[in-house]
């Protein structure tokens, strides 16, 4: 195939300045766009690759590239891996001293700042717009404001910042500069209102797939397996987040996994600023391998290589879920997402929902407890289905995918259904009788009665005279209750939320009761094999690179301890030196002169430069078979880190 000219300039430019040898699905399109001064709206999921999408353009483009960030440490994240590459970029935010401002603009208006970060707040101030902003339009000229995390701007979204609101003002201002959204959020509603609030004109609306493959889902039964699998999860290495729906339990989580050797930290709103912050860059630095969390965590959190999240409790909306799973494998490496479910989830959540109150009158706020119901069905729809897990996911948000995915743990060891039709009709007929008799009464009391248990309490309560008492011995306490929650999450039967649960027929239970309808239950989930080769089995098929073994495990090691040293020498977190997709590359292919060096994704012309002669020669000693005499001081690079 013959590659028209332009193709190879931009992948050239591409492979120079971020290091990279092709463009991720969906960004090539995007980046046309804005070479072309288009305005446009890109939708991307977490992690596609929404950043690149602009800087390269900013590149290529003449002029400044303004870029508005909600967040001081997402702005300091970009900037940081910019100049890591060697690109000129800065941001102007609270954070700076006076005179680092106007060092900042002065670089700006010289011509030499390619990218400018700036929070709306700032932005939209009458001086700055007036004064600096509009002189950088006379000079250098603005070669398009790009907005990042555009969904700030809708008060549907999830993240709504009313200054964000303000932003139409640049286009009523200076209509010819291009305006680029940039989002992950997926539903229509935000979209329309960040083309509406930004007064995007003609905008090239750009809609990624939301399907993240490298991802592995699964959901595993909260029983007292769930804990030896954590830790065994942890002691498989990669950094994790373990997200938990109490501050307490985060804490407990926290704690327990120090005590095993765990490097572990919490993060909760109940800790203070700095200890958060302090907590955050631990990680973020991988000084700490895991982060225990509530759903406080998150935001900001750029890390790409987070190579597993937990779910200890069950996420309120699907959406959330969604988006703190996704929290992994930024960088597109195989990484596995987690959800423990147990029963007792379900009444937690309905209680948290009960305490849905309007603060002034005490009642319940029924539309929110409505809301909130709904989406709980619909997690434990995810929960305890037998389908892909990818599939229930994207339909949530309007994507059809077809399923066998090859990468859930449903897909990779179906779980069988079995016809409990039988078993439905018995349980709610016995629940249909005790109503008859004016008597309403929670799961266990019903399972007793089926099972014909010997019970005081049901030898008062004349129980033993039901027709639908002793019916259904031939089925487990836990066979049982497993079937009330599939019939609960299947909408055939309901159960109150106003304190003490009890179970009501519901208008689709009758058609069970007269035949019309069956009931399809999945077995319940098998406990996981233990030892290696069982979950190595999963990791396989869930990636779509081969996993590093033998002499490569070391190497790779050996380079990530480098690269360690080297970030720690400059104060940045370790991903902004190379990601672990480079250093897996390098320790597959060793490269042990400039050249071979050049040809790993993630090397760009800069870092070849910076990082070549360190890493190459730890590869050689390597080989050699002298990696432990590798010397490297307390800087590890020759001659100080290159700034911009
Ligand atoms: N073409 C590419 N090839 C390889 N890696 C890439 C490519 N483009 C982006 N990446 C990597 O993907 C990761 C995520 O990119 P980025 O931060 O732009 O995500 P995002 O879409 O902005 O996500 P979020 O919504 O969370 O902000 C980064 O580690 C980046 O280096
Ligand atoms: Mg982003
Ligand atoms: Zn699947």
């Amino acid at each position: 195939m013959t590659v028209p000219p332009r193709d190879t300039a931009l992948l050239a430019a591409l492979k120079r300045s971020f290091g990279f040898d092709a463009f991720r699905p969906g960004q090539e399109a995007v980046v046309r766009d804005a070479l072309d001064g288009r305005d446009l709206l890109a939708v991307m999921p977490t992690g596609g690759g929404k950043s690149l999408c602009f800087q390269l353009p900013a590149l290529l483009r003449p002029g400044l590239m303004i870029v508005v960030s909600p967040l001081i440490a997402l702005m300091q994240d970009q900037v940081r891996l910019l100049r890591e590459s060697g690109i000129a970029a800065a941001f102007l935010n609270s954070t700076l001293a006076a005179g680092e401002a106007s060092q900042i603009l002065a670089a700006a208006h010289s011509g030499e700042l390619r990218l400018l970060y700036l929070a709306p707040e700032r932005l939209l101030m009458p001086d700055f717009l007036d004064g600096p902003l509009s002189r950088l339009v006379q000079g250098p000229g603005i070669s398009a404001i790009t907005v990042d995390e555009a969904h700030c701007v809708s008060e549907w979204g999830h993240d709504f910042r009313p200054e964000y609101r303000q932003l139409g003002l640049l286009r009523d201002r200076w209509p010819d500069i291009p305006v680029f959204a940039f989002t992950a959020t997926a539903t229509e509603r935000v979209r329309a209102d960040i083309v509406q609030q930004l007064r995007l004109r003609h905008a090239a609306i750009h809609v990624a797939s939301f399907n993240r493959p490298n991802l592995f889902y699964a959901v595993r039964p909260k029983g007292a397996q769930a804990w030896p699998e954590l830790l065994d999860r942890a002691r498989n290495g990669g950094c994790g987040i373990v997200y938990c729906l109490s501050r307490k339990r985060v804490d407990e989580l926290s704690a327990r996994l120090e005590a095993e050797g765990i490097r572990s930290l919490p993060y909760h709103a109940g800790l203070d600023a700095q200890t958060r912050r302090r907590n955050q860059e631990q990680f973020i630095r991988d000084d700490a391998q895991v982060m225990c969390a509530t759903v406080a965590f998150g935001m900001g959190i750029n890390k790409p290589d987070v190579r597993w999240v937990v779910h200890y409790d069950l996420p309120r909306t699907i959406e959330g879920y969604y988006q703190e799973a996704g929290r992994a494998g930024r960088d597109g490496e195989p990484a596995s997402c987690t959800l423990y479910f147990g029963a007792g989830d379900i009444r937690t959540a309905e209680f948290l929902i009960s305490q849905k109150l309007d603060p002034n009158s005490g009642e319940a706020l029924e539309a929110e407890q409505r809301i909130a119901r709904q989406q709980l069905r619909q997690v434990l729809d995810y929960a305890q289905s037998g389908a892909c897990r990818r599939t229930i996911q994207l339909r949530y948000f309007g994507e059809a995918f077809p399923g066998d995915c090859g990468a859930c743990d449903n897909c990779t060891q179906p779980r069988t259904t079995e016809d409990w039709t039988l078993e439905a009709q018995q349980l709610l007929s016995c629940v249909a009788r005790l109503a008859q008799r004016g008597e309403r009464f929670g799961a266990l009391t019903v399972i007793e009665i089926l099972r014909g248990a010997e019970s005081q309490k049901l030898i008062d309560r004349g129980h033993q005279s039901l027709s639908t008492y002793g019916i259904g011995r031939h089925r487990s306490l836990d066979e049982w209750r497993h079937l009330v929650r599939a019939l609960l999450h299947q909408g055939l039967l309901a159960e109150s939320t106003d304190g003490y649960p009890v179970l009501a027929l519901v208008a689709e239970s009758r058609a069970v009761l007269k035949g019309e309808r069956r009931v399809e239950v999945t077995s319940a989930p098998a406990p996981r094999e233990t030892g290696r080769k069982g979950s190595r089995t999963r990791r396989d098929k869930a990636s779509t690179t081969a996993p590093v073994t033998g002499d490569a495990a070391r190497l790779f090691e050996r380079l990530r301890s480098l690269r360690k040293q080297i970030a720690d020498a400059q104060a940045v977190p370790p991903y902004v030196v190379f990601n672990d997709s480079s250093l897996r590359e390098m320790a597959q292919h060793r490269p042990v002169d400039s050249d071979a060096f050049a040809a790993i994704p993630g090397v760009g012309s800069h870092k070849l430069a910076q990082y070549g002669p360190a890493f190459t020669s730890a590869i050689r000693a390597f080989l050699a078979g002298r990696a432990a005499d590798v010397e490297v001081g307390a800087n590890p690079l020759e001659g100080p880190p290159h700034a911009v």
